[in-house]
């Protein structure tokens, strides 16, 4: 077990990535809320999907452009025509291009051309905010990225060194320069893996900590979401337990009633000893900190939901 300090703000970029449905959304939304709480101006970024954010900041979807979208957070999506916009005229000074013609041919043209570009276009454009200034100061704290999923995570990382590897010299390569630079410099970025407490998703985690401790970049705390509480124990006998625990509260169940629930009581105490397991195996296998935060029973998770989740991850915040 590690005794690290679980900090999910040691670097000004965090890169939230995870198995696709474990909360990667949620838990970059939360650790924005959480990091704006504690005084800092985040951006929140998203790849490619305008839609992942918006509702849990009552919005319908988010601009191309960036946008104040709670206290102290710029939303921005981040899509690769559009950062390709920007590079064309950062790079070559061709400031009028149009962007519906942008979007309909160059990127395709471009992406098939040289698979990576797009990667490398989507990471450039958090690089440019990252290291963006206004009269001398940062003009972001703190950066949050919801990811790509694991399975495309080291690809999408390891764009830029592939660009240095393939071009010798000129802006193009000194722009992947860049931001290889930031992508491997711990203060400057690091990887937050959300994962939930399953067997599945744990040995995936850990395989991806593998691959990419390889490729020099930084790992933060591991976000366990959607723990479970763990319940007092029922013992051997669980339905006369259910009786005598019924009596005591004043309710009067009937043999039906109290089956029915030993079997879920059972069954949800199973769960959430096998999700211990999980987290025990995580915390055996990597030396990484583990930051839970619990399943939340709900219909449906807004805003409120998700500041709840952030007052947890306050505590990671510095
Ligand atoms: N801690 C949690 N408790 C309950 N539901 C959650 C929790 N975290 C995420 N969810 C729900 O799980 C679903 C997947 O979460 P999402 O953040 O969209 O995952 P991802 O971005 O990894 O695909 C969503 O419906 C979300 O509201
Ligand atoms: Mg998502």
């Amino acid at each position: 077990m590690s005794t690290m300090p679980a900090s999910l703000t040691a670097a000004r970029v965090a890169i939230v990535s995870g198995k696709g449905g474990v909360g990667k959304t949620t838990v970059a939304a939360a650790l924005a809320i959480a990091a704006a709480r504690a005084g800092k101006n985040v951006l929140l970024a998203e790849m490619e999907d305008r839609e992942a954010f918006a509702p849990i900041f009552g919005l319908r979807k988010l601009a191309y452009t960036e946008q104040t979208i709670a206290p102290n957070i710029t939303g921005l999506t981040v899509e690769a025509d559009e950062a390709l916009v920007d590079y064309l005229r950062m790079f070559y000074g061709i400031p009028t291009i149009s962007r519906a013609l942008m979007r309909t041919k160059a990127v395709e043209f471009a992406t098939q051309t040289a698979p990576g570009l797009k990667d490398i276009l989507l990471i450039g454009k958090v690089k440019e905010a990252e290291s963006r200034r206004h009269e001398g100061a940062h003009v972001f704290d703190f950066l949050v990225v919801d990811a790509p999923p694991t399975g495309r995570l080291p690809r999408f990382l390891d764009a830029p060194r592939a660009v240095v590897e393939l071009v010798k010299g000129g802006q193009i390569r000194t722009q992947a320069q860049g931001v290889l630079d930031m992508v491997t410099d711990p203060k400057r970025c690091q990887v937050v893996l959300v994962t939930q407490p399953e067997e599945m998703p744990v040995r995936e985690t850990e395989e991806t900590i593998e691959t990419l401790s390889k490729m020099g970049i930084t790992l933060g705390p591991i976000v366990m979401n959607g723990v479970w509480p763990e319940l007092r124990s029922l013992g051997k006998e669980p339905e006369a337990t259910l009786r005598a625990a019924a009596s005591d509260a004043g309710e009067d169940l009937s043999d039906d009633a109290i089956r029915v629930l030993a079997g879920v009581a059972t069954t949800h105490a199973r769960r959430a000893r096998n999700q211990r397991k999980a987290m025990k195996t995580l915390a055996n296998d990597v030396s990484l900190p583990q930051i839970e935060l619990p399943y939340l029973f709900t219909e449906r998770m807004g805003r409120p939901e998700v500041e709840q989740l952030a007052q947890i991850l306050s505590g990671c915040v510095s």
